[in-house]
Order: structure tokens, then sequence, then C-alpha cells
């Protein structure tokens, strides 16, 4: 970000897309860059890929159409995010080297013909990348359009790893750097485990297709080094960038909560975050997941503004069923981005494409051109963004976080395990899906932050924890917090070898509990939870779990009534409120015994029939919650003991965030809702709003208090 707390030097929000003129004659440029500004558009992303554009053979440069366009552009006051060009090595390129292209695990080699065609530790991909983007950096850093750098594109898309010979050395001087000898390497991997010791480095190979179970550390480190592999390709472009370009924000677009790279560890390399979404119109929660991808795209540079990259004005065009945005729906997803910390709103791509593999992808403008409906919401979006202004650069405040660690996900999900159900992205949106029902802000953490500020830590299933990460968690319990912890949390150290003692061994003193045995759920089962007989918190029953929560006051009610293992657990008489999520738990179970934790619900039939299933334990000045099963609708409990509140208490569908001092109300249902409780300027419609407010279908109000304005 700029000293000024903005992504860029353009002002306001950003509005824009990918720009792609290379595909069109440029007599089609100059209609572009008009429309752009009847849209109101302020920056586009140009030469994403253009690489064989630009070099159209290892000596022969092209910038002549690129020093034309970004003149056009500039003339119409339209910045530029220029990329480096690099995602797509041209044909003359890996004809020349073909072990330029990337190896799959099996051997086979991948051909040219699509995109992203790379192996990441090649030296002469890096090579030809770095001169690429040093060429473009030279010829443009001083052109007036220029406002960012956008290196690459979606690194790890397509392809995240590479198992050609290149790729083993590279891994081999990973992990001689990371573990200095071979005894300590030896000992990581635990290679005494099935004769697997190695004697010399050159051994080593990265963990192909093997007859059976490939060694998990092997293979963990692997995933580290292929995070690692793509963020040195980042690095040499950003270098470069940095040295020739000093000054220029520098990003490059990451795809929301992306198994492959550690994003904590690339943020930390950029200028500002920017992602690229998409959620999908077909899934009726597809708003909450979205909403989860934006706060960790806001939370990965300390709650600093992001940047929308790239997203889909209507349907995409590689689901296997690519549904439209209905009316309406386009506008209310671009502002749930503003909303949750994003400065600008940006999409693939500007105009749609007449050929190709996506020339079905909406585009800002269709195929249809201006008389569409699509460019209608284009150019009436656009003016209603500009109205947001006030809003670019301001931050959000949550007294709640969730734990996400790459290392750990990658390590859960390994094979061999008690169950190899579980996904980390569905635990943890389980989890969040809790917080947004009840319009609770939340941050995400990696397990090294500082939690001080936080009321309550959420650890959905942190299976692998350091020793000094769960000291950390251990102290944030006894200082005061919430600490609730997932079941299979804290069972391994960084090299995937078992903390001994009693699982979760690390995190015992906080919470109070031996696990004495994983009891997996079988698939399509379920083991009804019951409130524990001694519960000294009030417990109360759930409901059916298609009456979703949104009224935050007294959430406080989220565990199960008994019930038999057969029937499905309904609402208790006494229930206050209804809660989502399952009747019963799934997944998972834990033959559990409690030291100094006290039952809060108990396992209600089948084997562990009486046994502890949620406890709590009192811990210093805090508490550590402990669940040993999947019911992630008990979560209220904590947020209630914590004493957490909704940032506005609103009805059902309808998501309440805070920016600033600005409350962005946005309304997910397709009938209109009623919030109450407000004051302030609708900056979007004008309206001065006191007391209560209606929200139409998919309807949106961003209220800012009146002496703001
Ligand atoms: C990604 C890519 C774009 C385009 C879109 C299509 O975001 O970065 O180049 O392929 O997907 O949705």
């Amino acid at each position: 970000m700029s000293a000024t707390g903005r992504l860029t030097r353009v002002p306001g929000l950003l509005y824009g897309g990918d720009y792609n003129p290379e595909q069109w004659p440029e007599e089609v440029w100059a209609e572009d860059a008009a429309l752009m500004k009847e849209a109101g558009v302020n920056l586009v992303t140009v030469g994403v890929f253009s690489w064989a554009r630009l070099q159209p053979g290892p000596t022969s440069w092209d910038f002549g159409w690129l020093d034309r366009l970004l003149d056009l552009l500039h003339g119409q006051g339209i910045a530029v995010d220029l990329a480096t060009a690099t995602a797509s090595p041209p044909a003359w390129l890996v004809r020349a080297h073909p072990d330029v292209l990337p190896v799959r695990s099996d051997g086979v080699r991948l051909e040219f013909g699509s995109r992203q065609h790379y192996c990441p530790s090649s030296p002469v991909y890096r090579e030809a990348a770095v001169t690429l983007a040093r060429r473009i950096a030279e010829r443009y850093r001083d052109h007036p359009a220029l406002a960012l750098w956008h290196i690459h594109n979606e690194y790890g898309d397509h392809v995240t790893e590479c198992f050609c010979a290149e790729s083993a050395s590279d891994f081999r001087r990973w992990l001689r750097a990371r573990y200095g000898s071979l005894d300590v390497l030896n000992s990581a991997w635990g290679t005494a485990f099935w004769s697997q010791r190695y004697g010399a480095w050159e051994e080593i190979e990265p963990p192909r297709d093997a007859p059976g179970p490939v060694n998990p550390t092997q293979t963990l480190d692997w995933r580290r080094f292929c995070s690692d592999a793509l963020l040195a390709c980042y690095q040499g472009e950003k270098d470069v960038l940095d040295e020739v370009s000093p000054g220029v924000p520098v990003t490059t677009n990451f795809m929301s909560m992306f198994k492959p790279l550690d994003y904590w560890e690339w943020a930390s390399r950029e200028d500002f975050v920017s992602d690229d979404a998409y959620p999908d119109p077909a899934d009726p929660e597809a708003h909450i997941s979205a909403a989860m991808n934006y706060d960790l795209m806001r939370s990965l540079k300390g709650g600093r503004p992001w940047l929308l990259m790239e997203q889909a004005p209507s349907a995409v065009s590689w689901r296997p069923v690519n549904v439209p945005k209905r009316p309406g729906l386009h506008r209310l997803w671009s502002l749930q981005t503003v909303a949750r910390g994003a400065d600008g709103v940006m999409y693939f791509q500007w105009r749609a494409s007449r050929a190709g593999a996506e020339k079905f992808h909406s585009a800002l403008l269709p195929h249809g051109g201006t008389s569409s409906r699509g460019w209608a919401e284009t150019v009436r979006f656009g003016a209603e963004l500009a109205k947001l202004g006030p809003v670019a650069g301001s931050v959000s405040e949550a007294s709640v976080a969730i734990v996400l660690s790459w290392d750990s996900w990658w390590a859960l999900e390994q094979e061999d395990h008690p169950s190899t159900r579980l996904d980390l992205k569905a635990l943890v949106s389980s989890w969040y899906r809790e917080l947004w029902l009840r319009n609770i802000a939340v941050d995400f953490v990696p397990p090294s932050a500082d939690l001080s500020r936080y009321k309550v830590v959420l650890a959905p299933n942190l299976y692998m924890l350091r020793s000094e990460a769960a000291a950390r968690l251990t102290r944030f319990v006894a200082d005061g917090g919430h600490l609730a912890c997932g079941f299979f949390s804290g069972i391994v150290d960084e090299h995937d070898h078992i903390h001994l003692g009693g699982y979760p061994a690390p995190l015992r003193e906080a919470l109070g509990v031996i696990v004495d045995e994983f009891w997996p759920v079988p698939d399509d089962a379920s083991v009804p939870i019951t409130a524990a007989d001694n519960a000294s918190v009030p417990v109360k029953a759930a409901a059916d779990a298609s009456v979703p929560v949104k009224d935050a006051a007294d959430a406080s009610v989220p565990v199960m009534a008994a019930a038999d293992a057969s029937v499905p657990v309904k609402a208790a008489d006494d229930a206050s409120l209804p809660v989502s999520g399952p009747g019963a738990a799934t997944l998972w179970s834990e033959w559990l015994e409690v030291t100094t934790a006290e039952p809060v619900a108990s396992y209600g039939a089948g084997p562990l029939a009486g046994r502890p299933a949620i406890t709590r334990n009192a811990h210093g000045d805090g508490v550590g919650w402990y669940f040993s099963c999947h019911l992630p609708s008990a979560l209220g409990l904590v947020l209630d003991a914590a004493g957490v509140r909704p940032v506005h208490e609103t009805p059902a569908g309808v998501e309440a965030t805070r920016r600033g001092r600005h409350l962005f109300l946005l309304n997910h249902a397709d009938a209109p809702a009623r919030v109450s409780g407000l004051s302030g300027i609708d900056l979007l419609s004008g309206a001065t709003v006191e007391g209560e407010l209606e929200l139409g279908p998919l309807g949106a109000a961003v209220l800012t208090p009146a002496s703001e304005r």
C-alpha cells in the first residue's frame, strides 16, 4: 500500500478488469477505452497472457502495440495494472527447451496448448520470466498510466507441482537448507520406518507414484517445497520490479482459500493482497463461503484493504454447468467484497473473447455489446461503486479469530489417518458459518499470531501444532481468553510426529482433557449429542437444521437435545432459539477423558454413550473448550460465554459488517427484510435512515454517520 493507506494512487475504489487487447484488432481499442470511461472504469489489468506477443522469438521484442495501448488508456484517464506476462511461456521457448514443461507424479510430461505450462524449478523458465519482467519494467516504469504491477497470474493454477529431474534437484537443495545433515532429515522423516533410511542426498526423490503410502513427512516437505518453489519464481520477478520501478505497488492475484500455497508467507512478500473469487450462483450458501474467503484475504496482511482482482460479472465457463447471476446478484456480491475489506472490484474480463477456451465466460462488455443486460449492469454498478469512495482505506475490527495453518492443512489431509474424510476447508467453513449467521466479525490468524486483542480464538482442526504455538494458545486462555479447539487438534509436531503423553498433549493444560482413542463416524452415520447431566453452563436443545439463525442477541443455546441414535434430533420444547446445522454429530467422535474440564455435552448413544463430547475447562482467567465431535452449531455456547456481540442484529439472510464507521447491510434473501436500530446516511441511495430500513430482495445499504459525510 502507498503511504496514504490506499492500494494505488487512483482515488476512490478501483473498478475495471483484465483487458486482453491482443485478442482484438487495434480499431476496437478506441471503442474499448471510450466504453471503459462510460462505465466508470478507472483501472485495467493489461498483458497477463501477452508473452508470445511481446516476445515473438528468443531475441525479438514487440512493445509498439503496448506503447500505443497505454497511451490510449492514459488519454482516457484509465490507469493500468501492468502484468509481467510470465504465466504462459510461448511455443518457441518450450520447443527450444522442452524441459520447461511440467511433469506429473506418474512421469507424464504435460504438453503445450493450454496455459501455465512450466516447471517452477526450471532455470530456463525462471530466467526467461525475469528477463521479460525486466524488459517490461524498464520500458514502462515511467509511463503515466502505470499504477500497479501484477506479477504472473494465479500462481499454482493448473500446475502446482512438477516431478521432473530439475525439480528433484531443487527439492534436494531445499532439504539441505532445511535440515543441514542427512541424520537430521532421517530423524525428521522417521525413515527407520519401512527401511527408508537415506545414505546420500542423491537417493532422495520427490514423492512420485509408489506402490503404497509414501512417507508422510516427505510428502509434507514436498508440499512446503512446492509452495516455496513457486514463491521463488514470484520473488525473482518482485526483486526486479522493486529494483527497476521502486515505489509502484506490486501484487500477484491469489485464489481465495487455496491449499497448495501458504498464503501467510506469500502475502508477506506482496505490497498488498489481491484475490480472484468465483462464488457459484448455483450454491445457495455461496455468499457465506465467499465471506470467509474475503475475511481471509483481509487478514493475510493484518486487516489492510485488499483488491478483488477478478470475479465474473455473471457466469464462468469452467464449471460443468455455468449458472449466470440473476439480476441483482452481481451487485450484491460485489458490495460484499467491499464490505469485507476490498478497495476495488475488478473482473475477468473487460471484453468477452471471440475465440479460445473462455469465449463463453461472462465479461463487462458481453458479446451482445452495449445493448445487452450485462452492459447495463456494468454501467450501473460502476456509477454506484463511485459513491463508495469514502469507504476506501477503512478497516474493520474483530474480537474473534480463527487459526489457520497451511502446514497443518497439508498434514491433516494426508492418507492413513483415522479418517480420510477430514477436509479442512469444509471444517473451517462449518465453524465460520456459525459466526456469519450471527453477524460476528472474525479475523484469520496464523498460529504464530499475537492473540491478545481477541476474546475468542477458534482452532477448528489444528492437527499439526508446534509446542511454541500451543504454549501461546495456553497463555491466551490463562490470560482470560476463550479458546475453542476442534477434534484432532494438537496431535503432531512440525515433522508430523505424534506429541506423546496423551492426545492432545501440548493443549492438555488449556483443555483439561485426554483423548483415549479416536472414533471416526462412518459416512452417512451420526451420533446424537445430549446435554451433559452435570453441565453447569446453560445448555438447551437444538432444533431443525433448516431454520437459519440470525438474531444473535440470544444465540446461546446450540447444544443438542438427547435423542435416540436412530431418530433425527429435534428441538426440545424449551429451546429458546433454533440452531442451524445437523441434529447430531457426524464425521468424528472420540473416547474422551476429562482431567480438569467439565463436560458440557455428552454422546447420547453407541459405544461412547454417556461419555463427554464437548467440554469446558477453566484455566487461569479463561476457558478452554474442546469439541471432540463435529458439531459446529454448539459454538454458540462459546460465543455467548465470551460475551461476543454481533456487528448488528438482523433478520435471517441479512449480512451486517462494519468497515470503520460504515455499516454494510446486505440482504441475501429473495424476500424483503426489515432491519431496525439504524441511524445514518445510505451512501448508495443518499437517503437518511433513522430507526428502521427495508431492504428489497438482494438489496443493500451502506450507512455512514450523518456527521461523516
Ligand atoms: C482465473 C484466471 C483468468 C480466467 C478466469 C476465468 O481467474 O486468472 O485468466 O481464466 O479465471 O474465470
